[in-house]
């Protein structure tokens, strides 16, 4: 089993720029069904989580290539609407095709899709959305089939799903009339794929807001999208930086969409300067326990950072706690993290991380994507080496970890 090998100790120096968004490229991909033309999506992070995607546009008939850091989707040819059962168990994110191809084709065939073991993950608000816009949606043994004619509606979640509201966006492009969504998710992901369908042609409005308003049943064609830069790919090496020290500049990056883990990294006594399109971190590494963290929606702290801000305050002076609002198991991490001596009490959704003199490296092995980039940052800080296993659970959400941290300084290498 390969593995990536971190050896601590080192401070962070350099900068880089950070890859564009996952969970933007993801949606954007699925919503490219609807285009009935040429995307060329700049910026495009190599994933694993966008291998799947594209194995399931090239499932439905579409065409996909790479030109450099550009990918291309060809969706003029749409063949089919129903995406095979080891595609959707990959990734939570095979989701979105269902409001995409229900859009498309009238018509569309999933299973239930898979994606990071954080606790139950369902989807009844997307299919609620779906129902509301007048699709018959049937589940049976696993499989569900959606078909009808949609017609725009008001459309309530109940909580702001992301998924749910970019189900609920792409759905609406193809309902006739006006939908309204309301307590829609807010997050910058959302509005880049609203930047997508309006450069794709639809009418959509409100994104980054609780209400989004999308007037269906325009004709759509191909366009050129630029991705924003992964906020939560960025919070992961200002993490890193300010566990192990050093002085690091993130290019590419919008400040604005991690202002509450920049506000939580001051907080620890990192000092921090957010420019145009690019944000710097300098710390000692000698870092202070902070207010509670609690993960909500955005804007609030994100859920997605809470593992790596966690590794961050292993060392540092004083007692953090962290509160997970959004996923009933995302500390499948502390786990591993114990096993670098770090002093972390769990009880439910409450975490309590006590900072320690000193953190050694070990064997330990990634649980999910955020969790292992955790143990990565923790490698960092840790005194000797630090394997971290199962790697492929990191490589869903980071391009090339390696590379940007040995760009940083770090020594970390990847072993077979
Ligand atoms: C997206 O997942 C992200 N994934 C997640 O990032 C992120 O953690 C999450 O949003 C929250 O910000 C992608 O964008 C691909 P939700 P999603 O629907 O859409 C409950 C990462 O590390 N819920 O906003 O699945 C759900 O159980 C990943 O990059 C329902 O109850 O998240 C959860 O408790 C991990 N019913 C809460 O809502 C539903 O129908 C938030 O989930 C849908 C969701």
């Amino acid at each position: 089993m390969s593995c990536f090998a971190v050896e601590g100790g080192r401070p962070l120096v350099g900068e880089l720029t950070v890859q564009g968004a996952k969970n933007s490229v993801l949606p954007i991909l699925a919503a490219s069904v609807m285009s009935g033309g040429v995307c060329r999506i700049r910026g495009c992070p190599r994933l694993s989580d966008v291998d799947t995607t594209t194995e399931i546009l090239r499932h439905l008939g579409c065409e996909t290539r790479w030109e450099g850091e550009d990918l291309l989707v060809d969706a003029t040819c749409v063949t089919g609407c129903q995406i095979p059962e080891h595609l959707m168990r990959r990734m939570r994110s095979s989701v979105i095709f269902l409001g995409a191809v229900l859009s498309r084709c009238g018509r569309a065939e999933i299973s239930y899709p898979g994606g990071c073991e954080l606790g139950p993950r369902p989807i009844d608000l997307h299919l609620s959305a779906l129902r509301t816009l007048g699709a018959a949606v049937c589940e049976r043994c696993g499989v569900l089939r959606c078909a009808g004619k949609l017609r725009g509606a008001e459309i309530v979640l109940s909580l702001p799903s992301v998924g749910a509201t970019e189900n609920a966006m792409l759905a609406a492009c193809g309902a006739e009339g006006t939908t309204m969504i309301c307590n829609a998710a807010r997050e910058p992901e959302i509005c880049d794929l609203q930047a997508f369908l309006r450069s794709c042609g639809a009418s959509v409005h409100g994104a980054g807001s609780s209400t989004i308003v999308v007037e269906g049943g325009k004709p759509l064609h191909g366009c050129d999208h630029g991705l924003i830069g992964d906020r939560i790919v960025a919070s992961t090496y200002l993490a890193s930086a300010a566990g192990a020290g050093g002085d690091i500049c993130l290019r590419g990056i919008d400040c604005r969409h991690l202002s509450t883990v920049t506000t939580a990294l001051m907080q620890s006594g990192c000092e921090i300067r957010c420019e145009e399109d690019c944000v710097r971190l300098r710390s000692t590494g000698k870092l202070r326990a902070i207010a509670p963290v609690r993960t909500c929606p955005y804007p609030g702290f994100p859920t997605d950072a809470q593992a790596v801000l966690m590794a961050a305050l292993l060392r540092a002076e004083g007692t953090t706690m962290f509160v997970e609002n959004m996923f009933d198991s995302r500390y499948r991490h502390v786990a591993e993290l114990r096993r670098m001596g770090a002093d972390i009490r769990t009880e439910g959704r409450v975490a309590l991380v006590s900072g320690v003199q000193e953190l050694h490296g070990a064997q330990v092995c990634a649980t999910d994507l955020r969790g292992g980039a955790a143990l990565i940052a923790a490698g960092l800080q840790a005194r000797g080496i630090t394997r971290v296993g199962k790697t492929a659970h990191i490589r869903r959400g980071y391009a090339d970890i390696v590379g940007d941290l040995r760009r940083l300084g770090a020594e970390v290498r990847e072993e077979p």
